[in-house]
């Protein structure tokens, strides 16, 4: 077997950084393919995965390589407190957009139109992930599987459909789009195939979204208050369709 450091260099032009043990955990979790894992301290990343992560220690144990200090902290931007860092396969487009447009679909997809923040859209695949949502698509520039996005959303992309795309692709499905001047979200129930828009953090939901609205609803808010975080109101809506019977993957 090569050494990790020349798999390492091998896979980094087109591989998925995952930075730290949670978000590698999480990864093997969801049947991602690490080619190449690496730690400072072998033993401290397995007595965490004895702890924390049961279901995958043997696959960690056979995936960790050790490395000095310095060469860990030569292949991540900011070395993470677990010292664990390893590359994924991105799955691919293909595969993320049979996804999204299968039907009949069992829960909601989220779009996130023209996002700017990186750590938003991550909290917002995090989220995703743990409703069991179909997907998160982004409109606009974000790259959603930029490393700062992957590190926010703690190597969750592997169990959701991540995917950017134009708003002329979303996947089928009414289009719900969220915006303070909606009706109530309380008098909806949302159905599970449901595209949930949100608007970008500077200046909300563009024209191209609201003309492909079907419905636009407003998460409870009081006066003098102009908005929500974006990934809050992610969180609001997407408990609100598990709430109101969805959810049917989640306990
Ligand atoms: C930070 S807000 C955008 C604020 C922006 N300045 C604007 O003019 O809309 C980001 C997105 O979160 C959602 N959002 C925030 N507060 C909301 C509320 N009270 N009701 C419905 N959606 C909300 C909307 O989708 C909004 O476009």
């Amino acid at each position: 077997m090569t050494d990790p450091l020349t798999r390492w260099r091998e896979h980094a032009e087109d591989a998925v950084l995952l930075d730290g043990f949670h978000a590698l955990k999480h990864a093997l979790r969801f049947g991602a393919e690490v080619p190449v894992a690496v730690t400072t301290d072998r033993q401290a990343a397995l007595a965490l995965a004895e702890e924390l992560a049961g279901d995958v220690r043997d696959t960690l144990d056979a995936l960790l390589a050790q490395v000095p200090g310095e060469t860990y902290a030569s292949l991540v931007p900011r070395p993470h407190p677990t010292g664990v860092a390893a590359l994924a396969v991105r799955p691919s487009r293909e595969a993320n957009l049979r996804r999204l447009a299968h039907t009949p679909r069992t829960a909601p997809v989220v779009v996130l139109d023209h996002p700017r923040n990186l750590g938003n859209a991550g909290a917002v695949i995090r989220l995703a992930a743990g409703f069991g949502a179909t997907g998160v698509v982004t409109t606009g520039t974000l790259d959603p599987w930029h490393p700062t996005v992957v590190r926010g959303g703690a190597g969750l992309h592997f169990a959701t459909a991540v995917e950017r795309l134009g708003v002329e692709e979303l996947p089928p499905g009414p289009v719900f789009a969220l915006d303070p001047e909606g009706d109530d979200i309380r008098g909806v129930k949302l159905p599970d195939d449901a595209v949930l828009a949100f608007g970008s953090e500077r200046s909300g939901l563009s024209a191209q979204l609201r003309a492909r609205a079907d419905h636009l609803l407003r998460l409870p808010m009081r006066p003098q208050v102009s908005s929500y975080n974006l990934a809050t109101s992610v969180a609001m809506t997407l408990y609100h369709w598990s709430a109101t019977g969805g959810a049917p993957a989640v306990s």
